[in-house]
């Protein structure tokens, strides 16, 4: 039987989105990209004044926060798109701002049991595949299928500085973006309440040097061995 649940973890721009919606496509399921409830709820708390550090405020802003993710509206290159309290926010949560503050956010354990409440809800229905930090340890760990995608920092800023440039955004240099994806791995791994780790059962793909089609591929093939 094919997995009904894929949990796709790993640290930041290390491709989790893009390998995740192929498969997702190629399978027929549900994607569901975990991290856009974090972003959206630093958004939010950025938007609205909150000081990043005031956690019961942050905490109690993501838990009266209403975060949905549809089919996109626009043909501007997302893969969805995010409204928070019904307003568009698809690349706002993509700012070098709420890059920087994201992961402080995460590491809020009232924030994390808000949003893993509603991911595991999602995650149980099945015909999905769920990205983010805690899928295969926290969120589902009862996943038959989890992955845990990796690749040299180096490397990963260098696909988000392409992604960012692609997009249009001249305000960050790959420095820029190397070093924020270093900061929020140190962050997610280093926090007490479901770090950034791969699950004791998670299979790990080093992507270094690998296309998404050549990634896909291995995933599709771990896929079909636990099928037969
Ligand atoms: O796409 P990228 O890898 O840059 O980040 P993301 O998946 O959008 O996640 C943004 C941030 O949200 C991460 O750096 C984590 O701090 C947090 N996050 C988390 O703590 N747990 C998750 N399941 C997903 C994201």
């Amino acid at each position: 039987m094919q997995p009904s649940t894929i949990a796709i973890d790993g640290p930041a721009a290390s491709g989790k989105s893009t390998i995740a919606a192929a498969l997702a496509t190629k399978l027929g399921y549900l994607y569901f990209d975990t991290g856009v409830m974090y972003r959206a709820a630093t958004w939010a708390a950025l938007d609205r004044g909150v000081a990043i550090s005031d956690e019961a405020a942050v905490t109690q802003l993501t838990e009266a926060l209403q975060i949905d993710v549809k089919p996109p509206s626009i043909n501007d290159g997302r893969q969805y798109d995010v409204l928070c309290d019904g307003v568009d926010v698809t690349w706002e949560i993509r700012s070098p701002e709420v890059d920087a503050n994201v992961s402080p956010v995460a590491v809020y354990p009232g924030v994390r049991s808000a949003l893993t409440a509603q991911q595991r809800r999602i995650g149980l229905r099945g015909n999905v595949v769920m990205v983010g930090r805690d899928i295969g340890t926290v969120v589902l760990p009862e996943a038959p299928l989890k992955i845990y995608l990796d690749a040299s920092a180096e490397e990963r800023a260098l696909r988000r500085y392409r992604e960012v440039q692609a997009r249009g955004d001249q305000s960050q240099t790959y420095e820029d973006i190397l070093e924020n994806v270093k900061r929020r791995d140190a962050i997610d791994s280093g926090r007490t309440t479901a770090p950034l780790k791969a699950a004791a059962d998670a299979i790990i793909l080093n992507s270094t040097g690998l296309s998404i089609a050549e990634v896909v591929a291995q995933v599709e093939e771990l896929i079909a061995r636990r099928s037969a």
